[in-house]
């Protein structure tokens, strides 16, 4: 699909550039939400206002609306404008983007957004990347906002209109709960560790999938929390915020150090990215403090010579002697608090996404949000 045929009748987009003001009120059919919800915060108007080099992704009327309809609390999220402010600002690229610069290989360009919203060095990031031949934008929970109508000039930068309101990411202890990995998300809590992770700066972790805890069902039971938070801790590297696009250029293979203390070794095999023995299935998903990447097995601190089979579609588990469970262990108490389904984009090509259909968008980035209030 071609960006220019979503133009929406009438929309001006001038060749030079215009206050910003002067764009959200000539396009007042498409922007009159966001110009109204920008009326409620003067400061960050002002600051906007006289920001060089600036890309504002704009939700469109119907984005507030489909918002609006899905969660009607964000209604309540929007009334309040430090709230408002953080989530606007997430909006907001430092640095300026036109829609040239969107390409198959995804990149991570920073926001406005920064604590004590997010725990990102530098601030929060967006995932931009062309998918379809379409400019789009993932943001926390890996939700996709597609661009309608790019490259609107305005005299601090350029605003890209979208069809879905950003979500702002939420903590890895939320990100595990609300993607369906709540084997995970007991597991931090069992081994005393999941506000401790949510309180990092600067974060990888590799998330194992609720399968890849089945397929070690058998030894779960017998882990103690030390045994249990070593384990853990392996999957976690601390300091480090590393995209897929980072480990897909690294030194191949890439030996990276974790905050369990053992190092895991990071592959590239077929085009997939594996660590240790353990497939990437889903990369790149935004948290508060960095970066969450699912995996399809637990990694084993006490086994890190375990190689992949790249032609397999599933590994062997990384602990020997296991056996498998029907139930996914550790997951009594962990009840989401809605639902949502991270889009898959092939590594480092945008070709094929599976573009979520029903999400509560900006749900989690308003409990994260009003969490601090
Ligand atoms: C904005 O970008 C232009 C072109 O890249 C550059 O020449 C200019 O110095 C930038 N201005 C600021 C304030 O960063
Ligand atoms: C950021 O980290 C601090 C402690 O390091 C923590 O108290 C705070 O809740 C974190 N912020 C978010 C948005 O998770
Ligand atoms: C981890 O790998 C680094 C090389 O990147 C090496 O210097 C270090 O000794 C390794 N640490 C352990 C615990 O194996
Ligand atoms: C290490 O992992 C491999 C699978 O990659 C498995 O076959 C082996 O049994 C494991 N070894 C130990 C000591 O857990
Ligand atoms: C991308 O194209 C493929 C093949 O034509 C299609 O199956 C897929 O649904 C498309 N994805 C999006 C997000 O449009």
């Amino acid at each position: 699909m071609h960006l220019s045929r979503l133009l929406p009748l009438g929309f001006a987009a001038y060749v030079s550039a215009q206050a910003l003001s002067a764009v959200l009120s000539t396009n007042s059919a498409t922007l009159s939400t966001l110009s109204s919800l920008l009326a409620t915060v003067p400061d960050l108007v002002q600051t906007l206002s006289g920001a060089q080099n600036i890309t504002i992704f704009a939700p469109s009327n119907e984005a507030f609306s489909k918002l609006l309809a899905r969660n009607p609390r964000s209604a309540e999220l929007m009334r309040n404008p430090r709230l408002l402010t953080g989530v606007l600002q997430y909006h907001v690229l430092v640095g300026r983007t036109p829609a040239s610069e969107f390409s198959t290989t995804p990149k991570f360009p920073t926001t406005m957004l920064t604590a004590p919203f997010a725990n990102v060095t530098g601030g929060q990031k967006l995932e931009i990347a062309m998918v379809n031949n379409t400019a789009m934008v993932f943001s926390g929970y890996k939700q996709a906002a597609m661009v309608t109508v790019p490259d609107v000039a305005f005299d601090g930068g350029v605003i890209h209109v979208i069809d879905t309101v950003l979500t702002v990411p939420a903590t890895p202890g939320q990100t595990a709960i609300n993607t369906g990995l709540t084997s995970l998300a007991g597991a931090l809590t069992n081994a005393q560790l999941a506000d401790g992770l949510d309180a990092l700066v600067d974060v990888t972790i590799f998330a194992p999938s609720n399968d890849a805890f089945e397929a070690i069902g058998s030894a779960v039971g017998t882990l103690d929390t030390q045994a249990l938070a070593n384990i853990l801790a392996y999957h976690v590297v601390s300091g480090q915020v590393r995209f897929s696009t980072d480990l897909l250029t690294a030194a191949n293979p890439l030996l990276v150090l974790t905050a369990q203390g053992g190092n895991i070794t990071v592959r590239r095999e077929n085009g997939q990215l594996f660590v240790n023995s353990a497939r990437v299935l889903i990369a790149d998903i935004l948290t508060t403090n960095g970066v969450v990447h699912i995996i399809d097995n637990v990694l084993n601190p006490s086994n890190t010579t375990a190689t992949p089979n790249a032609a397999a579609t599933t590994q062997a588990p990384a602990f020997s002697g296991v056996s498998s469970v029907v139930d996914s262990p550790f997951t009594a108490g962990i009840v989401p608090t809605t639902t949502f389904v991270p889009a898959t984009v092939p590594l480092n090509k945008g070709a094929a996404a599976a573009v979520p259909t029903a999400a509560l968008l900006l749900a989690g980035g308003a409990a994260m949000l009003a969490a601090h209030f």
